[in-house]
C-alpha cells in the first residue's frame, strides 16, 4: 500500500498524467486515465509515451498488451517498482522541452519552449505572394518545403537546446492551408519517429488565443484569467471565443461572410495598395480623419459579425467619387484608410462589449493578425479605461502566425497527457 501511495505521488497528474489505477498481487497497472472502466484508449499514443517516460528506449521489463486494458502497463513485482521509482523521480528532473512547427498559411514558424518559458521563435515570412496580391497555395506549399529545415534549425540553436533533448513535437494540424500544413505536419511527423518522442497537434485557432499564455520569463508578464473573452480576428477569421479554459473554448459569435482582416485587404486592393492591404491602411490611417468619411455598418442579432457590406459600400463610394474625380483616391488616401479603419474597429468593439456586458466578463482579450492594427489595439486600452476591464493585448510578434503560440498550446497539452497518433492527417477546416 505503501508503494502504491508513493507511485501515486510521483505519478501525480501534473508530471506526466500516469495514475496507478490498481494493485493486485504485486502486480500495479499504471495508466493515463484515472479509472479503466469504459476507456478505449489507443496504444499508439500511451504506450510509448510510458516506455519513453519510464524507461528510455529499452523498456526494463513491460508487459503491454494486457488484455482487458490493451493500454495498461503492468509492473510486476516490488523491486521492480522500486527501480521504477527511480528512474520516475530522476524523469521529474528533466526539463520539458517542446519544439513546435507552424505552416499553416504563408509563415515558416519554429519555436522552442521549456517549462512553459519560450526560449526561441523564428519564424520566415513569404514575399513570393505579393506581386499576385493574395496568397498562392501551391508557391507556399514549396516555400515552406525550402523553408522548414533552416527555421527548425536555426530555433533549435538560439534556444541552445540539441534535439535530443526535446520531449515532444507540437504542430499545427489545421485549419489552413492543406499543401501547407502538410508540409510542417510531415516534418514533424518525421522528427517525432527518428526521434522516439510523442507528437502533440494544435489547432491554429487555440494557438492563436492561447498565444496570451506564452511567457518569456519576465517579471511583469500579465496573462488572462479564466474565463475571459477573446476576440479572434485574422485574414481568414473574426470570432469572439468564450475562454473557460485552455481547453475549453466556445465560439458565440462569429463573421457570416468576411473576416475584419480580408475586409482590410480587400479594400486596400480597390485603392491600389499592395497585399497584404492591412498593415499598409493601418499605417496611412496614422495621417488621415477617421471621421471624415461614413461607410455602412451591419445591423445584426446577437454577437455575429459582418463586413461584406462594409466592402461592398467602400467600393461604390469610391466608384462613385472616381467619376466625378480621377484622383479621388490619390488625394483622398489617409482619410479613407483612417475612416475605414474606424469603420471596422467600431463593428468589431461594439459586439464584443455586447458580449462582455451580456456574460458579465470584465477580461478581454485580442489575438490574430488584425490584432496588429494599432487602432484596434488603442480601442482595447480605451474599452479597459471605460469600462474598468483587463484588457490583454499581444505583443506584435504573436499577432501574426507564429510558432510560439502552438509551442504554448502543445506544451499545455504535453502536460494533460494529450498526444497524437504518427497517421495523423492535416486538416483544411476545423472549429475551435
Ligand atoms: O492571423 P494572420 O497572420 O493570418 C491569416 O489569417 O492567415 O492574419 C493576417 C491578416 C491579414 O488580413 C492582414 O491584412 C491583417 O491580418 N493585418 C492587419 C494588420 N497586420 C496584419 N490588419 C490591420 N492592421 C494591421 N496592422
Amino acid at each position: 500500500m505503501l508503494l502504491i501511495a508513493a507511485l501515486r505521488q510521483v505519478l501525480s497528474p501534473d508530471v506526466c498524467k500516469f495514475y496507478v489505477t490498481d494493485c493486485k498481487d504485486n502486480v500495479f497497472f499504471v495508466n493515463t486515465q484515472k479509472s479503466t472502466e469504459g476507456m478505449a484508449l489507443s496504444a499508439d499514443n500511451c504506450c510509448p509515451m510510458l516506455h519513453k517516460h519510464l524507461f528510455g528506449k529499452a523498456p526494463y521489463r513491460l508487459d503491454i498488451g494486457h488484455q482487458r486494458h490493451p493500454s495498461t502497463m503492468r509492473i510486476c513485482s516490488i523491486p521492480k517498482v522500486l527501480v521504477i521509482l527511480h528512474r520516475i523521480r530522476k524523469h521529474r528532473m528533466k526539463p520539458i522541452i517542446i519544439l513546435a512547427i507552424e505552416s499553416s498559411c504563408d509563415d515558416t514558424s519554429a519555436a522552442v519552449i521549456r517549462d512553459g518559458i519560450l526560449l526561441s521563435n523564428v519564424t520566415a515570412s513569404q514575399r513570393v505572394h505579393e506581386e499576385y496580391g493574395g496568397v498562392v497555395p501551391e508557391l507556399a506549399s514549396r516555400a515552406h518545403q525550402q523553408n522548414v529545415l533552416p527555421v527548425v534549425d536555426t530555433a533549435l540553436k538560439r534556444a541552445g537546446v540539441d534535439k535530443s533533448e526535446i520531449s515532444a513535437i507540437g504542430f499545427t494540424r489545421g485549419p489552413g492551408l492543406l499543401g501547407s500544413l502538410l508540409v510542417g505536419t510531415s516534418f514533424a511527423k518525421g522528427l517525432a519517429l527518428s526521434l522516439g518522442i510523442p507528437l502533440v497537434e494544435v489547432n491554429h485557432l487555440q494557438g492563436h488565443v492561447l498565444a496570451h499564455f506564452v511567457s518569456e520569463g519576465k517579471a511583469d508578464e500579465r496573462h488572462p484569467e479564466f474565463p475571459f473573452l477573446c476576440l479572434l480576428v485574422s485574414g481568414g477569421n473574426s470570432q469572439i471565443v468564450l475562454v473557460r479554459a485552455w481547453n475549453d473554448m466556445q465560439i458565440i459569435g462569429q463573421t457570416i461572410d468576411d473576416a475584419a482582416g480580408e475586409a482590410f485587404d480587400k479594400c486596400a486592393k480597390v485603392m491600389g495598395l499592395p497585399y497584404p492591404g492591412g498593415p499598409w491602411i493601418d499605417r496611412l490611417a496614422k495621417e488621415g480623419n477617421p471621421e471624415r468619411f461614413q461607410f455602412s455598418k451591419p445591423n445584426l442579432q446577437g454577437y455575429d459579425y459582418s463586413f461584406s457590406g462594409l466592402k461592398t459600400s467602400f467600393l461604390y463610394f469610391l466608384r462613385d467619387n472616381l467619376r466625378e474625380n480621377p484622383d479621388f483616391i490619390e488625394k483622398n488616401k489617409a482619410d479613407l484608410c483612417a475612416s475605414l479603419q474606424k469603420t471596422v474597429v467600431d463593428i468589431l468593439m461594439k459586439k464584443l462589449r455586447k458580449a462582455a456586458k451580456d456574460l458579465g466578463i470584465n477580461h478581454v482579450a485580442v489575438a490574430g493578425g488584425v490584432s496588429a492594427n494599432s487602432a484596434l489595439r488603442e480601442a482595447f486600452v480605451n474599452y479597459g479605461k471605460r469600462y474598468r476591464a483587463e484588457v490583454y493585448i499581444p505583443p506584435f510578434s504573436y499577432t501574426t502566425d507564429n510558432a510560439a503560440m502552438i509551442a504554448q498550446a502543445a506544451y499545455f497539452k504535453y502536460q494533460a497527457g494529450e498526444f497524437c497518433p504518427i497517421d495523423a492527417v492535416p486538416f483544411a477546416r476545423t472549429e475551435l
